[in-house]
């Protein structure tokens, strides 16, 4: 589904991405884990249409994207979340999903003269599908709170939510379980496995929380210094000589 080959990235003097090469399946839930400074978020910006790369390429289904603005890559279904969320606290959980989808007719301020009707039924099927998915993820009961007021991990399942309104076909999840208490984790844990199953969604997330990647992910790609280190079944990778060395240093030993 996504294949990076050879991609190079460099801020200045520093190769954060350094001839780069990986693979993510379609239907899988695929982790990248790897020390600090490995260059994982800047993969994702990468593949994302953030930063453009200074070499190589990055296909998506096939087709080359790398350098294509983010709202192209958006529009191809690949939606992203942010290490620190990006919910609007002044709105809430309900109007955070629906204002998602980019092609919302609503967003030009003529068409609500010219196309009433349109906007509003636009609006309704919005709301419809906002709702299904507050169902889906169990987010329901917060559905009128303000975003602003909700906790760090039912933000990170907001950022879920949000990312199932744009009906992708692979999600990039960077950190998603960083700051989520036990419970919320499971909820999250079973949400992602949820939408793989059911939607056929493939995932591809960051993770530091060790026993998250260990239980949800497979493979698990382990970059170190702006690339590809090892990759694996989430017990091979747990037992790698190489891994151990370079990133978990023993403590899994
Ligand atoms: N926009 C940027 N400008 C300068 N340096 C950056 C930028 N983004 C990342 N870096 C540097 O690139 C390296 C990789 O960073 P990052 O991709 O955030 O790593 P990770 O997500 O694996 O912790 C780090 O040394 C970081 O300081
Ligand atoms: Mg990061």
């Amino acid at each position: 589904m996504l294949e990076i080959k050879s991609v190079d990235k460099s801020f200045g003097g520093l190769k954060a991405v350094n001839e780069c090469s990986m693979l993510v399946n379609e239907g899988s839930i695929t982790g990248l884990i790897g020390p600090n400074g490995a260059g994982k978020t800047t993969l994702f910006n990468l593949i994302t249409g953030f930063y453009k790369p200074d070499q190589g390429e990055i296909q998506f289904q096939g087709e080359r994207i790398e350098g294509l603005p983010p709202d192209r890559i958006f529009h191809k279904k690949v939606f992203r979340t942010f290490q620190i969320t990006r919910e609007f606290e002044q709105m809430t959980v309900l109007e955070n999903l629906m204002i998602v989808p980019s092609s919302q007719i609503g967003e030009k301020i003529w068409n609500t003269w010219l196309r009433p009707r349109k906007v509003m039924e636009q609006e309704k099927e919005l709301k419809e599908k906002a709702l299904e998915v507050l169902d889906f993820v169990e987010l329901m009961d917060l559905k009128n709170e303000y975003a602003g007021t909700l906790s760090g991990g039912q933000k990170k399942l907001l950022e879920l939510a949000k990312s199932m309104m744009a009906d992708p076909r692979l999600v990039l999840l960077d950190e998603p379980g960083a700051g989520v208490n036990p419970t919320l984790m499971r909820k999250l844990v079973g949400n992602i496995r949820k939408l793989c199953e059911k939607r056929g969604i493939t995932f591809f997330l960051i993770e530091h929380d060790m026993n998250l990647v260990m239980n949800l992910c497979n493979p698990v790609i382990v970059m170190s210094e702006g690339k590809k280190l090892a990759e694996g079944k989430p017990e091979e990778i747990k037992k790698d000589e190489n891994v151990l060395e370079a990133y978990l240093g023993g403590q899994y030993r």
